[in-house]
């Protein structure tokens, strides 16, 4: 087992896979800009069906010209404590391949691949010392208006990344919950043979 930031997991899993977690209370500092195309460069060497990457994304820089009209995409619940990252993003993916002959098709798995580069976003952003924070309470229909998103491409989550601060910044409610979550047992996630779980 592994016991790091107030979690422990049933296996020796690297610590990194407990340390990652999601706060909410961020300081609103600057982030280099060196440091978010590092996060977004980890992001896109993350593996897809047929190596067709459909991952996009499309970010401000808190302080920006852009940054009240990405906050403005957010709701309520997560505008009161992601107006305080220092980098707000869209993950948008695209929906389609398009053969040698330029015949479009579907590509079954492009929200599957654009989860595996939130993931890698999140890892490469607590390597620097940042967190990362996925958000899918967005107006997504707003988004694809207001950031031009093309047809066949989907507008995935957001995404707040910045700098932990004390949770007292926070309002009552959300300071409470800033802590690390725990996971189901193992036991009720993994079955060997057949689909053994409950189906809950
Ligand atoms: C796709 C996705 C959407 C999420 N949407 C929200 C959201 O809208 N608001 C929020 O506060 N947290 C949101 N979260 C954060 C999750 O609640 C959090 O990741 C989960 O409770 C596990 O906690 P951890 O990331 O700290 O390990 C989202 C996370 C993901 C991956």
């Amino acid at each position: 087992m592994t016991h790091s930031n107030n979690r422990q997991s049933e296996y020796p899993v690297e610590p990194l896979f407990l340390d990652r977690w999601s706060p909410r209370a961020f300081d609103g500092k600057s982030m280099p800009k060196e440091h978010l195309l590092t996060i977004l460069d980890a992001a896109h060497w993350a593996p897809s069906a047929s190596n067709l990457q459909p991952w996009r994304f499309v970010y401000a820089h808190k302080g920006s010209a852009d940054w009240e009209k990405f906050v403005g995409l957010l709701m309520e619940g997560n505008q009161v404590w992601a107006k305080n990252a220092s980098v707000l993003l869209f993950i948008i993916s695209r929906s389609y391949s398009v053969s040698r002959e330029g015949e479009k098709k579907p590509a079954p798995t492009h929200s599957f691949d654009a989860g595996a580069a939130w993931f890698s976003l999140a890892v490469q952003a607590h390597m620097l010392g940042y967190h990362a924070h996925g958000m899918a309470g967005i107006f997504k229909d707003k988004i694809v208006e207001t950031l031009n998103v093309p047809e066949g491409y989907v507008v995935e989550a957001a995404v707040a990344i910045g700098t932990m601060t004390d949770k007292s910044t926070l309002p009552d409610n959300l300071a409470e919950r800033e802590v690390p979550s725990n996971r189901l047992p193992l036991a009720d996630v993994a079955f060997e043979g057949s689909f053994t779980g409950k189906a809950d």
